[in-house]
């Protein structure tokens, strides 16, 4: 075959001789733009893991680079005149310089042709090629030329960064934070051969203009680097080797996204689309045209990652790794080529978006660390949220790379968490119950191993004995609106469970404000009194505190329980009641219409949950939220997607926000001042035109300011159209951006199902306490389960219980050894 990489950086060359030496017969020639020396960037980084992967795949590669490599395991911070320092990170770095030529210099020994100073203008260049290799990095001129084909999705980042290099060598990958008038920069700083070290720094635009850095060319911007970073730099320069570039040598970094990875081309015409991929001809070749050539993207040409997490040079190695690896498996000749191109996408797009997205996730840290991390963490939290942020990373993956780091950690955070907590203030109940007496709830839970997720947690003057919550869940089995037997045995088992806070389903201030017909309420004496056994009940057998949700359901009333034939959010077939809401839109297409609500009528269910705030006081519930999320009454106000109001209620988010805050500061002023309240919000509407995390932030701060402890914040359900982003804690960004920008705790809820969540979201400062659902609904005993999972003996179980957790301690202990010892090489048998 007759093969052209289009561009010599890493794609290229390492693609050209890995498929030279699958079949030395096939004629390859790398053009590259640059001369063999010439080349733009300092040291890139790899994971360990990468060199194993290309080990295998070419060995004699693999030693030199081996050798060219600086390992090192050591991440520092330096921030607010502290050094921090953590251990078993694993990376190796290499100039970039240097892997090219060690990449050429075996291209060149396997008889691959090297072109170089040669600038390729179109795949039209090579009408005789069977595949072009398209690999020449971001700024792509054959993606652009078939952007219709390819239709790459390229988004521009806010950040700006120069990749300089010094001559000073440090010994760890050493993150550097400075504060100026203006703002935070950051420095991304590795050493990558003995003389010299990469200087990536990094700030946000508008602190990148505010210092006119825009107007800087690259010499000033160097130095006003070393001005920035003197003290570190200690007296070395500052180098840049992009002065080839126009203008600022200030990037924005470009993350690229393509749908379609290859293409047949025609010759001169526009390109062939392939079928879905599926590897089938679009168009048969006709007689008497030049043979058509296929074109495959690779490397930063079909995706980029952000150098936060170093993966640049890894996704286009790997490219090569897989092209050549289908071509081995499906045949390397020109009859196979498309097969190939369809199973080499089909191989690498999940991975690739994969690694994009923990590259997303660092990259959003960096570029919203100075407004949301840098002045409100600790040096301490900072550094655990910093290796955290691509949510790879977790809590006992940091335990594997340095234990003893951690627990320092683990230490200081628990230290903190017992000190906030310590001694009931006044007015308190003393924590009480059939649990192990370990001296009160501030110190029940937490022992030795100070798992964050088991540390107190105190507001107002409620402490929880630990950070977990039971999230509210609607049962739909109350009669009446009056909780029974079931509700007392189904809170009673979870408030048994381990969890700190229990929380009852959502409870309904009036007949009408209710989901369904079998969901609870307060607005009666029979229901309080109803609500007190089990409150009790709870006290009295358990040292959890136990929360009760009052909500409306608007528009969303008057429905099916989801177990009936018609499913959720359908409308009862019969006996249904009005429904109320701020406008007059269903939430189901063909549901019930609602009435827009008058101010008498916004008057009387604001009174309703007031009330109802009483009667909770009255039950006994240590804690009380009010439920303005998932499109119910008070979060339909919110939303502009359900408030269509033209009055003081509707229009700009704070008239939006206007009756909420109403109710909200209503009843905060019925329920006891030394008990707390938390706001349930959705986040996110997840459709175009509704709530943002942005105006999340605003709504907190809005609640804060009327007296709110804590915002609980859920996302969506607010519209029939929503597109939510599901995955591990998706929700958790929300509750992070929320308790930094707006400067209150939160509660983080969805998809967290593991201690492991659990303790990396506490311990990174992302949420105050965790309210985990349908992982309580499958198991009572979560929190004492995962406990006995991460090896932590020190949770009290109920004295009823006792005998149960050594055994079951027990049991995790011995899988996890035999876990251990199958994941052990093996001595080979002779
Ligand atoms: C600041 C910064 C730091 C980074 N740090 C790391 C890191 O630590 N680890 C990591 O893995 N990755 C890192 N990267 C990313 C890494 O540099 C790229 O992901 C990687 O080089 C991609 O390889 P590639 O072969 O696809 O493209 P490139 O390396 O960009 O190579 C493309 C080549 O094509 C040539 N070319 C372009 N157009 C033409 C043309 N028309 N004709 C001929 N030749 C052409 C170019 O001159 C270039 O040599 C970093 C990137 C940046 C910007
Ligand atoms: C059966 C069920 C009932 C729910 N009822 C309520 C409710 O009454 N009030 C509320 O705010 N959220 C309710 N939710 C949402 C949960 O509290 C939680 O936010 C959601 O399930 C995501 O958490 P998870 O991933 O841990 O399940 C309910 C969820 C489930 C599964």
């Amino acid at each position: 075959m007759k093969i052209v990489c289009i561009g010599g950086g890493p794609a290229g060359l390492y693609f050209g001789l890995l498929m030279k030496q699958l079949n030395p017969a096939h004629d390859i020639t790398v053009v590259e733009r640059n001369k063999p020396y010439d080349t733009f960037g300092w040291g890139v980084v790899f994971s360990d893991a990468t060199m194993d992967n290309m080990r295998a795949w070419d060995s004699e590669t693999a030693d030199e680079i081996q050798q060219a490599f600086n390992h090192w395991d050591d991440i520092e911070l330096l921030f607010k005149g502290r050094t921090i320092r953590s251990g078993g990170h694993g990376f190796v770095g290499i100039g970039r310089k240097k892997l090219l030529n060690i990449l050429q210099a075996r291209c060149e020994r396997l008889g691959v042709r090297l072109e170089f100073e040669r600038e390729v203008d179109s795949d039209d260049d090579y009408p005789d090629a069977d595949l072009i290799i398209a690999s020449d990095g971001i700024n792509l001129k054959i993606r652009g030329k078939y952007a219709d084909v390819f239709r790459p999705d390229i988004v521009t980042r806010p950040n700006r960064y120069i990749w300089l290099g010094t001559n000073k060598l440090y010994d760890a990958f050493t993150f550097d934070f400075r504060k100026t008038e203006h703002g935070w920069f950051q420095a991304h700083i590795y050493k990558f051969d003995a003389t010299t070290t990469t200087f990536i720094v990094e700030c946000p635009e508008h602190v990148w203009l505010a210092h006119g850095l825009d107007r800087a060319d690259a010499q000033q911007s160097v130095e006003f680097c070393e001005r920035l970073f003197a003290d570190n730099l200690q007296g070395a320069k500052l180098m840049t080797n992009a002065r080839h570039l126009r203008g600022s040598a200030w990037l924005n970094f470009q993350r690229v996204v393509c749908d379609q990875w290859w293409l047949k081309a025609p010759p001169g015409g526009s390109a062939a689309v392939p079928r879905g991929g599926s590897g089938r001809p679009a168009e048969p070749d006709r007689p008497g045209n030049r043979r058509r050539s296929y074109i495959v993207l690779m490397g930063d040409a079909v995706h980029t990652a952000h150098f936060a997490i170093g993966s640049g040079t890894k996704l286009a190695l790997e490219d090569a790794i897989e092209l050549t690896r289908q071509f081995g498996r499906l045949g390397d000749s020109p009859e196979h080529i498309e097969a190939v191109l369809a199973a080499y996408q089909e191989a690498r797009r999940i991975e690739t978006l994969r690694l994009q997205n923990a590259a997303w996730n660092a990259m959003e840290w960096f570029e919203v660390c100075g407004a949301r991390y840098c002045d409100q963490l600790e040096p301490e939290q900072f550094m655990y949220s910093m290796l955290t942020r691509s949510q790879r990373i977790s809590h006992e993956n940091l335990r594997l790379r340095d234990r003893a780091w951690l627990e320092g950690y683990e230490r200081w955070f628990a230290e903190r968490a017992r000190r906030r907590a310590a001694g009931p203030p006044q007015g308190a109940a003393a924590p009480s119950g059939g649990c192990e007496d370990r001296g009160g709830a501030a110190t029940a839970a937490w022992g030795p191993r100070f798992a964050p997720m088991l540390t107190p947690y105190t507001v107002r003057s409620v402490t929880l004995k630990n950070r977990v919550v039971v999230s509210p869940m609607a049962q739909y089995s109350a009669v009446d609106g009056v909780p029974g037997d079931y509700h007392l045995v189904h809170l009673g088992a979870r408030a048994m469970g381990g969890a700190g806070l229990v929380f009852a389903e959502m409870t309904c201030t009036s007949p009408d404000a209710r989901i369904t017909p079998g969901c609870p309420g307060l607005w009666n004496d029979a229901q309080t009194a109803a609500w007190k056994r089990i409150v009790d009940w709870v006290h009295t057998n358990s040292d959890a505190r136990i929360a009760i949700q009052l909500g409306h359901a608007g528009a969303k009333g008057s429905t099916n329980a989801p177990w009936e034939d018609a499913g959720a959010d359908r409308p009862l077939p019969a006996g249904n009641w009005p429904l109320v809401a701020p406008s007059p839109q269903p939430y189901l297409d063909d549901g019930a219409i609602p009435q827009p609500m008058t101010r008498a009528q916004m008057d009387a269910v604001r009174d309703d949950f007031v009330a109802a705030t009483r009667r909770a006081a009255a039950a006994g519930f240590d804690w009380l939220e009010l439920h303005c999320a998932h499109g119910y009454l008070l979060s339909a106000f919110i939303s502009p997607l359900t408030n269509r109001r033209t009055d003081d209620y509707g229009g700009s988010l704070a008239n939006r926000l206007r009756w909420p805050l109403e109710v909200f500061a209503a009843m905060r002023a019925a329920w006891p001042e030394h008990l707390p309240m938390s706001v349930r919000i959705s986040a996110h509407d997840w459709v175009e035109g509704g709530i943002t995390p942005v105006d999340a932030v605003e709504i907190a701060r809005a609640f804060k300011a009327a007296g709110a402890d804590l915002i609980d914040c859920s996302s969506g359900q607010v519209s029939a159209q929503q597109q939510p982003t599901y995955g591990r804690m998706y929700q958790t960004p929300f509750a992070d951006r929320i308790r930094q920008e707006a400067g209150i705790a939160t509660i983080a809820v969805g998809a967290i199902s593991e201690a492991d969540h659990v303790n990396s979201i506490i311990a990174a400062g992302r949420a105050d306490l965790c309210a985990i659902a349908r992982p309580h609904l499958a198991n009572p005993a979560w929190t004492l389960t995962e406990a006995a999972k991460i090896g932590c003996a020190e949770i009290a179980w109920p004295k009823q219980y006792r005998t149960a957790k050594p055994q079951l301690e027990a049991g995790f202990a011995r899988e996890k050894a035999l876990a251990a010892q199958a994941a052990a090489p093996q001595e080979p048998a002779r």
